[in-house]
């Protein structure tokens, strides 16, 4: 989404409020060394927090006419200011709100929390300014307004709108105070964002979990409801319902909840209705036995457990965020796909998305075999920051149309933004292909869509011998930083390198694998590296050629560079933090020649 259609969606958002004066009426009453009321006496619907990224959580408590509402944590600044978020208090315009904040302990006793700077910093007002003042924001790609986002949850699509939810912290740039945020689109390229869909409640916070539309009022919410099902966390993880008669913009709790209560860990619910059984389907990620267990029921309440899936292939970490789902085979027939998302243990550190095909009968899921009678380890995305990725419920013409998280857990907290934090891959449409040793595989291509991104053609070739002296492109100067590039070779004989680079030096070089048939994405030289030791990576892929051509199609937005190799059968999602955009693109041979087919660069159409 590009960078004025959200400053649009946030004005709209807040022309619905009450436009009132915006007199910074908020008095600061110090009760103790760690804990302060603020009075707020104004019906302005934003009150303006000031954050300070390195310092702890205070406890904010917030109290209407009185009576305890909710609490929230956020980094309230003590030394300096480095960004301010705003909470939305629109809706008890006319009562007395008051926070009772309680910053953190560890301060030395001279120094009180009378002295932060926040206090002086809290402002009221009717708008937001949530423009893009950081260069690694990405221009065509899914984020949050502000704020920490991490999972996409609770996809379904309704009549022409693709809805996501997401794992958001509306109160700063890191991990905390789990809410759904929401955002829509028409066309999967440009977003609309919303207020948030499910905000933490006394049974915990709101962790990640899927949304189906209950057509036939089989829970008895009505047949216009939208029933949500995610984790509620807190000191034990169960799954709750909520439902929605606004077309997913707000949701009624169930007083019946938790519908499900386990032992040890369990979250991540994805729901699906099975037309083969005529009953609900749900797959819960059982974390730490590394399984995805498999619930049915008739009416979204009352779930049974089934079956289970799981203590094989890769279980370096905790097994989340599931997706279960059926596909055509080229041949018309059909295999189920079970997502089993796992962190710590992808393919080069950290998050990753192991898949599995096989069958699935309504109760449990079967895999699969390799060759040898195992379970084989698949992987969705051969780079390191495709993480949580979920499929769309309902998507239109048999679609199976999913996206993921483009971060890692190993440095999602630490990359070099500061008012938001992360950002989402491009739609990809899901398909089944068979391997050259008869394994049935998920590829997975931008979503069709995308391709109304595509600007202005700066940089078209046809065929050409590329040597070892190498041949050079300029990339579109003026975009800032975003392109798509799309390029064919013969599957070459020989070692060819294909580097973007800048200026300064920074580079991205992918090299294809002559003799491996693989391409590797090499971001040691990237541009910044240093905020983590897990950042400087190599990552490499299989290409599952199929036709003697190596087909490369790549989207540089800013801080992000994936690459579909062969339409989607394997591809690479990476963040990259150059310091300046790269300008140049270079293809060259290791050794002897290779022949280029074609190469087209893209302006992207993202302003
Ligand atoms: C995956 C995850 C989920 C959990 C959510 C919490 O990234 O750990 O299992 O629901 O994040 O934000």
């Amino acid at each position: 989404m590009n960078k004025n259609s959200k400053i649009a969606a946030l004005s709209l958002l807040l022309a619905a409020l009450p436009a009132s004066a915006s007199d910074n009426c908020v008095t600061v009453e110090h009760l103790g060394t760690n804990n302060t009321l603020v009075r707020v006496n104004s019906d302005s619907p934003l009150l303006i927090l000031p954050v300070q990224e390195s310092v702890d959580d205070a406890a904010v408590r917030l109290l209407v006419d009185g009576k305890y509402e909710r609490t929230f944590y956020i980094r309230l600044a003590k030394s300096k200011v480095d960004y301010t978020v705003p909470v939305d208090i629109s809706k008890y315009a006319g009562h007395d709100v008051v926070l009772n904040v309680l910053t953190s302990q560890n301060r030395s006793s001279v120094r009180e929390a009378k002295d932060d700077v926040c206090w002086s910093n809290i402002r009221l007002n009717d708008s937001f300014d949530s423009s893009n003042r950081e260069k690694y924001r990405p221009a065509y790609h899914h984020t949050p307004l502000w704020g920490w986002m991490n999972d996409p949850n609770g996809m379904y699509y309704d009549n022409g709108t693709w809805h996501l939810y997401y794992q958001w912290n509306p109160y700063g740039s890191k991990w905390q105070n789990m809410t759904w945020g929401h955002s829509t689109t028409k066309d999967l390229i440009n977003w609309e964002h919303h207020p948030a869909a499910i905000e933490p409640q006394a049974m915990g916070s709101i962790f990640s979990g899927s949304a189906v539309m209950d057509k036939n009022n089989t829970a008895g919410f009505g047949s216009d409801a939208v029933v949500a099902m995610y984790t509620t966390a807190d000191a034990s993880q169960t799954q709750s319902i909520a439902h929605s008669h606004d077309g997913g913009m707000t949701f009624e709790l169930y007083p019946g909840n938790p519908v499900i209560t386990l032992e040890t860990e369990a979250r991540d619910p994805k729901m699906f209705y099975n037309d083969k059984t005529g009953e609900w389907n749900m797959t819960l990620a059982h974390a730490l036995d590394h399984e995805m267990l498999f619930f049915s029921s008739k009416d979204l309440k009352n779930w049974t457990l089934n079956g289970s899936f799981g203590k094989v292939a890769a279980q370096g970490g905790v097994w989340e965020c599931p997706d279960l789902f059926e596909l055509a085979m080229p041949d018309g027939s059909s295999k189920w796909v079970l997502i089993c998302n796992l962190n710590p243990g992808g393919p080069f550190g950290g998050s990753g998305v192991q898949y599995f095909t096989g069958d699935f009968d309504g109760k449990t899921f079967t895999s699969d075999l390799d060759a040898n009678g195992n379970v084989p380890t698949k992987w969705l995305d051969f780079g390191k920051d495709n993480y949580a990725l979920v499929s769309w419920y309902n998507a239109p013409d048999n679609r199976r149309t999913a996206l993921g998280w483009m971060s890692n857990w190993q440095y999602a907290a630490d990359v070099p933004t500061m008012q938001f934090r992360s950002a989402n891959t491009l739609p990809r449409d899901l398909s089944l292909f068979t391997d050259t040793e008869g394994m049935v595989r998920v590829a997975s291509a931008p979503a069709p869509e995308v391709e109304a991104l595509r600007g202005s053609l700066v940089k078209k070739s046809g065929s050409a011998s590329i040597s070892k002296k190498g041949r050079t492109y300029a990339l579109p100067a003026d975009n800032d930083g975003i392109c798509e590039i799309c390029l064919s070779l013969d599957s070459p004989s020989t070692n060819v390198d294909i580097t973007l680079s800048n200026p300064q030096g920074e580079k991205v070089v992918l090299t294809y694998n002559a003799t491996d048939r693989t391409l590797s994405f090499d971001r040691t030289q990237s541009g910044r590296t240093d905020f983590s030791l897990d950042f400087p990576a190599v990552t490499v892929a299989p290409t599952f050629e199929s036709n003697g051509k190596v087909s490369l199609r790549m989207f540089i937005d800013r801080s992000s560079i994936e690459v579909f190799a062969n339409g989607g059968r394997s591809c690479m999602t990476n963040l990259v933090f150059p310091s300046q955009p790269y300008t140049s693109l270079r293809l060259a041979t290791a050794k002897g020649s290779a022949r280029l087919n074609s190469l087209e660069i893209y302006n992207i159409n993202a302003e």
